[in-house]
């Protein structure tokens, strides 16, 4: 008798105990059991976000991936709904692995696969049992109404690579194409017969037949990403206009495998990076080869953009996942059966090139904070923000006036605990009895070596473009914290864990320091 994989999914989240985990995140997506990998299929429908995401119900006893689902109306409060899209079709018996949703606008309903509003794409993973070949294809899933999900029948659309490549053929990303009406693109990331990482463009005008138009190319960008790694995972485009010039520039997003990490940053296992261009056919024209990581955490993979209907438009979000690869050892596990969550939905756009992330929720409503009105030194130790005692989930903003050396926030107590530390820019002698002054750019420190998740990594240090440093935004939530810096120019994603009794965070300088204004939100 074959398996009800369905069944076997919906006794494994009816045994959920997360929920009673101190760790378990209040505002961020986390699974109700097992694991959770990459966010898929991300939409917003009506006012409603919906995050589907790569699911092992049993995680660690078995790796089966399925889509499991969560919606919203308002990015705080998810509702878990039954797993999407579960692996019991012959071509996906090994995982139902990622990819993305478009949403059909009423007109374009009539003509598309089962009449549907949501064609959600994915990668079809199969592992021979006896030889572990992989197989790997690009697969359908319609529904009508978001509840029920159908696989499309003539699956897969897409049964294998083509010539040149391995069977690392996944993460398809479809969008409309906003240059040519009524033609779909398919971006997938691929591996080279040579080992090397790329990306293949398709173009569809019904969705289901997938034309090959060629690899993703960057003509002005000197090679730089002619062997930039061993894999391209999740690539996606997104157009966003920089704020700069008020030109349209297409973004891509991508996760190769196998990068040098340098000096400092592309630390993570693999990072996720992105380039600026404007895609010309396959050309991802006017690229000059210049790349920067996406956000600069311990813990941050495989982002994706939310699908929206031309006619609901909005800003461009994108959500990752707060993990990494092998990286599943988390004191979650334990604790509530659950591993893994996703960031906060960030609201993209470009100034100058660079990629501004500000998260889509705000605190502008939050509550102001005492210690906004006074100044902070050396004397005073670490400060308590009254306001947060008794809570172990916000969102606090803080607006520097005027900082002297290093000031920052303390997460957690003696027991356990995470430090996080700005410096403003330092004026000094480039050497002894050196006339000459240099400027040392100011400097963000996390320190994690006292939280209870020290197994990959416990400092880590990004400098930062002057300036920037003058505001810092927190968004805690239990175990997870994300950190942005100035209005959206660095992020920083990690799994903070720090004691599950403390409430509240402290405020230190080890020079002076006096905020301009301090706000929270209360999110538990
Ligand atoms: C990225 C990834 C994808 C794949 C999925 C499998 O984390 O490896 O390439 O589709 O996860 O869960």
């Amino acid at each position: 008798m074959t398996e009800d994989l369905r069944a076997l999914a919906l006794a494994a989240v009816g045994s959920s105990r997360a929920t009673e985990d101190p760790d378990y995140p209040r505002y961020h997506v986390a699974p109700p059991v097992g694991r959770l990998n990459d966010p898929n299929g991300l939409l917003v429908d009506a006012g409603t976000y919906h995050a589907f995401y790569q699911f092992s119900p049993f995680h660690p006893h078995r790796k089966l991936v399925y889509w499991g689902h969560a919606s919203s109306r308002d990015l705080v409060t998810w509702h878990h709904h039954d797993p999407a899209i579960v692996p019991d079709s012959p071509y996906d018996r090994s995982g139902v692995y990622s990819g993305n949703a478009l949403v059909l606008e009423d007109a374009e309903v009539d003509h598309a696969p089962a009449s549907a509003p949501y064609q959600l794409f994915f990668t079809g993973n199969l592992k021979d049992p006896v030889t572990d070949e992989r197989t790997s294809s690009q697969c359908l899933a319609t529904s009508a109404d978001l509840v029920e999900f159908t696989k499309w029948p003539g699956n897969p659309l897409l049964p294998g690579q083509p010539p040149g490549y391995t069977a690392h053929f996944r993460d398809p990303q479809v969008w409309r194409d906003p240059d040519e009406p009524g033609s779909f693109r398919m971006i997938i990331g691929v591996q080279r017969s040579d080992l090397t990482g790329a990306a293949l463009l398709y173009r569809s005008t019904d969705l289901l037949s997938w034309e090959l138009e060629g690899e993703l190319t960057f003509p002005d960008a000197h090679g730089a990403f002619d062997a930039f790694g061993y894999m391209w995972e999740c690539p996606g485009l997104v157009r966003l206009t920089d704020e700069l010039t008020g030109q349209a520039r297409d973004v891509l997003i991508w996760c190769p495998q196998g990068i040098a990490p340098g000096a400092e940053g592309y630390e993570n296992i693999y990072p996720v990076t992105y380039t600026v261009g404007r895609l010309v056919g396959t050309e991802l024209r006017e690229c000059d080869g210049g790349f920067a990581e996406v956000d600069r955490g311990f813990e941050y993979y495989a982002p994706q953009a939310f699908a929206r209907r031309p006619g609901e438009p909005g800003p461009v979000l994108l959500a990752g996942w707060a993990g990494n690869a092998e990286q599943d050892e988390h004191p979650s596990v334990d604790t509530g059966g659950w591993v893994h969550a996703l960031t906060v939905p960030r609201e993209l756009s470009l100034r100058g090139g660079r990629l501004i992330q500000r998260p889509a929720l705000r605190a502008d409503d939050g509550v102001d904070l005492a210690v906004g009105e006074r100044d902070l030194d050396v004397e005073d130790g670490v400060v308590g923000l009254a306001e947060l005692d008794g809570h172990r989930s916000w969102h606090l903003v803080l607006d520097v006036d005027h900082a002297e050396g290093r000031w920052g926030l303390v997460i957690g107590d003696e027991s356990s605990s995470v430090t996080i530390t700005l410096s403003s820019p330092q004026t000094h002698a480039r050497s002894q009895g050196d006339p000459v002054e240099e400027t040392l750019a100011p400097v963000l420190e996390v320190d994690r070596s006292r939280s209870r998740y020290t197994r990959h990594g416990t400092h880590r240090q990004v400098t930062l473009t002057p300036g920037t440093e003058r505001r810092l935004e927190v968004l805690h939530d239990r175990s997870v914290t994300e950190l942005v810096v100035g209005d959206g120019d660095t992020l920083f994603t990690f799994r903070s864990y720090v004691s599950p009794q403390a409430t509240g965070a402290g405020l230190f300088t080890d020079g002076s320091l006096s905020l301009a204004g301090a706000r929270a939100v209360l999110r538990d």
